[in-house]
């Protein structure tokens, strides 16, 4: 019985360990995120009826690489993978860091949904 209580323990400990990775530039990334693309990406990207998802093994980094989310982003994208239609650039996205927080944001659910 003490075994069991000790074991569980562990268990609650490690999963605080993950969720404080979850830290603040995971939490600004995720907010700028659905403000700005979960509309049209879903919820955690996965998809709408507006657009595709981004946790697919088509957006793995080697298919698209970081640079691919920063010009969608600034220049918007036309419809090439998908029967969406265009992406529209993202005007409420100034800054490179917010660029760059989406981005890492992005890498993260994709990395927990095992795309990498
Ligand atoms: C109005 C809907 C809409 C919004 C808002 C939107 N997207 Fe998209 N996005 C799309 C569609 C549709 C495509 C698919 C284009 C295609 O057919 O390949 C796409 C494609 C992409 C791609 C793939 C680019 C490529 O080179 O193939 C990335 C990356 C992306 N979006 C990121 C984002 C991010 C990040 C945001 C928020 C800052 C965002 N999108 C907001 C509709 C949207």
């Amino acid at each position: 019985m003490k075994r069991i209580t000790l074991i569980a323990a562990f268990f609650l400990l490690l999963s605080g360990l993950a969720k404080a990775e979850k830290g603040p530039a995971f939490l600004k990334g995720e907010a700028l995120f659905n403000n700005n693309c979960a509309k049209c990406h879903g919820v955690k990207g996965a998809g709408t009826d507006k657009g595709p998802p981004l946790v697919h093994s088509i957006y793995h980094p080697n298919h698209h690489a970081d640079l691919s989310f920063k010009w969608a982003i600034e220049r918007g994208v036309r419809s090439h993978h998908w029967k969406f239609g265009d992406m529209p650039k993202v005007d409420a996205v100034k800054s490179q860091e917010e660029i760059e927080l989406i981005i890492s944001y992005i890498r993260s659910i994709q990395k927990e949904a095992g795309i990498f």
